[in-house]
């Protein structure tokens, strides 16, 4: 006849005092030799008085050192089943079997389970026991096992004994649940102590640092492919825009050829039409095609002595008749004899034809007039037409090329400005716009004259 286990007899209960008042027993018990060392309870500042209280906290009293006592023998007689099944059922999950690989491991384990399960059952919580448990949970965290994982075996522990006690006490559920009930708190005390095991050897802030980690890898990796696809993109639209160069080309070649030799038909008309058209296009392809070397720092200056007034009497004279035809002059007004700048000819010519074009387009009729003028730093270029000149709020926008959009006053995505603005930073200078609505519109260049002969 098995004796009554006792249930939470007295209310001042004869938890013995924590270690600072117990004789030390020396080394810990399972104590790993890397942390016997240490003294992880005055890291965490847990002394007899906040032991104590843990104990209190689980309504661990008298009684339950008494059901611990009953439970020891049976305990002693179960305990290889129970490590064998527990290590039986780490080894059956590929998260926990992964830390269990070599048999020698395994081995040394099942020792130190042995003597961790039986530990729980002394009643004996010295200083030792809070600290031995602690040196667990630290140890576990050393090996990179997950808290849920760690805390879950808890409830292996719990089941192994409860099924082997069950079978014991199948005619005293009494007694089973006192004893089960004893054996939880000691589970929860030891649980955590292992979590404080964890928080100490910084477990969170490593995995928190692995996971930032891991965050920035991705984000990286995602910006890397989305940099790849732009580029890709681009480098698509580049070839496209080149490709378009070449049959271009042709229809200019043979237009200039019809036109030269002209009969004075109407279809005459109708080439010179093709001509500013394809020549127009051209002029958006290579705009497209330098301001993606520009952005790319791939554009080479071709620098040669530049004659400036001849360069704008040059353009003056390729737009004259289209001018006409939209009803307008285009003059050329330079005060004094300009000096021979160091120049990318081709580049300043475009960014002049780009002005042009865009004071023929947006003015119904008036004139045109290209002037220069120099001092001793700048030769300043201005672009005047008598158009209907732009409203405040658009001009700050003339020259990004992000969110370029048509507006009642513009009837193109205004591409050319980006290019005149781009070349003209990199040939050293800088454009800038006088304009108000119904006053026309001044595009000014400064370059540096340093530049020239
Ligand atoms: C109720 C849960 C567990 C208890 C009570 C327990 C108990 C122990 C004990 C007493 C040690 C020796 C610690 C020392 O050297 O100071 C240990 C080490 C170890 N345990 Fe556990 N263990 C538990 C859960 C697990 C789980 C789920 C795994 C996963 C496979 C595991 C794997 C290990 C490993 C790999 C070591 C060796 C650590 C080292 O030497 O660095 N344990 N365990």
């Amino acid at each position: 006849m098995r004796s009554r286990p006792q249930h939470r007899s007295s209310p001042n209960p004869s938890v013995p005092a924590p270690a600072d008042e117990r004789p030390h027993d020396g080394a810990p018990r399972g104590a790993s030799p890397v942390l016997a060392a240490s003294n992880l309870l005055g890291r965490i500042g847990l002394d007899a008085a906040g032991c104590a209280r843990r104990l209190a906290f689980l309504a661990f009293d008298a009684a339950d050192v008494e059901n611990l006592a009953k439970l020891r023998a049976f305990a002693h007689a179960n305990v290889d089943g129970i490590v064998e099944d527990f290590y039986g059922h780490l080894l059956s999950f590929e998260e926990t079997r992964r830390l269990l690989e070599d048999d020698e491991t395994v081995k040394r384990l099942k020792k130190l389970q042995r003597q961790y399960f039986l530990r729980m059952l002394d009643g004996d919580f010295d200083r030792d026991y809070f600290e031995s448990r602690l040196r667990v949970g630290a140890a576990h965290a050393n090996t990179d096992l997950r808290p849920e994982w760690y805390l879950g075996t808890y409830s292996l522990y719990l089941r192994l004994l409860a099924d082997r006690l069950s079978e014991h006490y199948s005619d005293d559920p009494g007694t089973l649940l006192a004893l089960l009930g004893s054996f939880t708190k000691v589970v929860f005390l030891d649980m955590g102590l292992a979590m404080d095991g964890y928080i100490l050897n910084g477990y969170v802030d490593r995995r928190l640092a692995q996971d930032y980690r891991r965050m920035a890898e991705v984000a990286e990796r995602a910006l890397a492919a989305k940099d790849e696809l732009e580029q890709a993109k681009a480098d698509l639209t580049g070839m496209i825009v080149h490709d378009l160069k070449g049959p271009l080309g042709g229809i200019l070649a043979v237009t200039q050829l019809a036109l030269r030799k002209a009969s004075g038909a109407a279809s005459d008309r109708h080439f010179a039409q093709i001509q500013r058209s394809a020549q127009d296009l051209m002029r958006m392809i290579e705009n497209l095609l330098e301001i993606d070397q520009m952005q790319a720092g791939r554009l080479e200056l071709r620098l040669e002595p530049v004659a400036v007034d001849g360069l704008l009497a040059e353009c003056a004279a390729e737009y004259r008749a289209a001018g006409e035809i939209a009803g307008m002059t285009i003059g050329v007004t330079v005060a004094a004899p300009l000096p021979v700048m160091v120049t990318d000819r081709w580049l300043l010519r475009r960014v002049l034809n780009n002005l042009v074009v865009n004071a023929i387009r947006h003015s119904a009729a008036g004139t045109i007039e290209l002037a220069a003028r120099v001092d001793d730093a700048h030769l300043e270029i201005r672009i005047r037409d008598s158009g209907r000149g732009i409203p405040p709020e658009e001009q700050a926008h003339l020259f990004a090329r992000a969110g370029r959009a048509r507006s009642a006053h513009r009837e193109d995505t205004g591409l050319g400005l980006v290019f005149c603005k781009m070349a003209c930073e990199r040939m050293g200078g800088t454009i800038a716009i006088e304009s108000a609505p119904g006053r026309g519109t001044t595009f000014v260049i400064t370059l540096p004259a340093a530049a020239s002969l």
